[in-house]
């Protein structure tokens, strides 16, 4: 199978979030990438719209990319995309420079809903709506956390989503996991990597594997989100 693994949701950024503690853990979750034969991924370190300004997150975003090269050298394999996993509220769509925080490059935003379904009110699917309206394009997160009727109003709006690998490993996949797969609604699958445990890897591994042709048709729509992306 000729496809190029992409890894759209991870925190490998030293010191960005909880997802590293240091450039040297940064640079074993690299490894650990390297091992897996994934070509690109996405930083999307943690981005809270009440704790800082677009701003000031890419100030830091830079001084940890820079301290992550540092170790790993000025062209890092894999290829890395940096951008931000940006929790939504409501008016987010009216934050200035928000497109500064979507993947470099493209339009593209990956947005993290609220975990708890009560907070997914109809302000919220309005903001999304809105969010879209100025010309970015949302991709959900790690959809999979979510309950399924919410999610599905997401998607009878026309947005697609990402899922994280460690939803669909285990032998028997979530039947509306992989029906949202059929239907062309999932565009990205992501390790969430936190931390470079041995095994921290293998689920995002077994999945790739696993899906078989699914993956390739999923990473073709990856692609396809990050043709114009800034891969450093
Ligand atoms: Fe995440």
């Amino acid at each position: 199978m000729c496809m190029k693994l992409i890894d759209f949701h991870c925190h490998i950024l030293p010191r960005l979030d909880h997802g590293s503690r240091s450039s040297q853990i940064s640079l074993s979750q690299l490894k650990l990438m390297q091992a897996a034969g994934v070509d690109t991924v996405c930083a999307t370190s943690h981005f809270y719209p009440q704790e800082m300004l677009p701003e000031t997150f890419l100030e830091a975003r830079a001084s940890s990319f820079a301290r992550l090269l540092e170790v790993a050298g000025d062209t890092p394999r894999p290829k890395i995309v940096l951008g931000a996993e940006v929790l939504i509220c409501d008016g987010l769509d009216r934050m200035e420079n928000l497109s500064d925080l979507c993947l470099e490059g493209t339009n593209v935003i990956l947005l993290e809903m609220p975990f708890s379904p009560s907070s997914w009110s109809s302000r919220l699917f309005q903001t999304v709506a809105d969010i879209s309206d100025k010309g970015i394009t949302p991709v959900f997160a790690h959809v999979d956390r979510y309950p399924s009727k919410l999610v599905e109003r997401l998607f009878d709006m026309g947005f697609q989503a990402q899922l994280n690998a460690d939803s669909l490993n285990r032998l028997m996949k979530p039947h509306h996991l992989l029906q949202w797969i059929e239907e062309g609604c999932i565009v990205a699958l992501g390790s969430d990597l936190h931390g470079a445990a041995d095994d921290a890897y293998k689920p995002y591994m077994k999945v790739c594997a696993s899906l078989k042709e699914k993956t390739a048709s999923i990473m073709a729509e990856t692609e396809k989100l990050l043709c114009d992306a800034v891969r450093r």
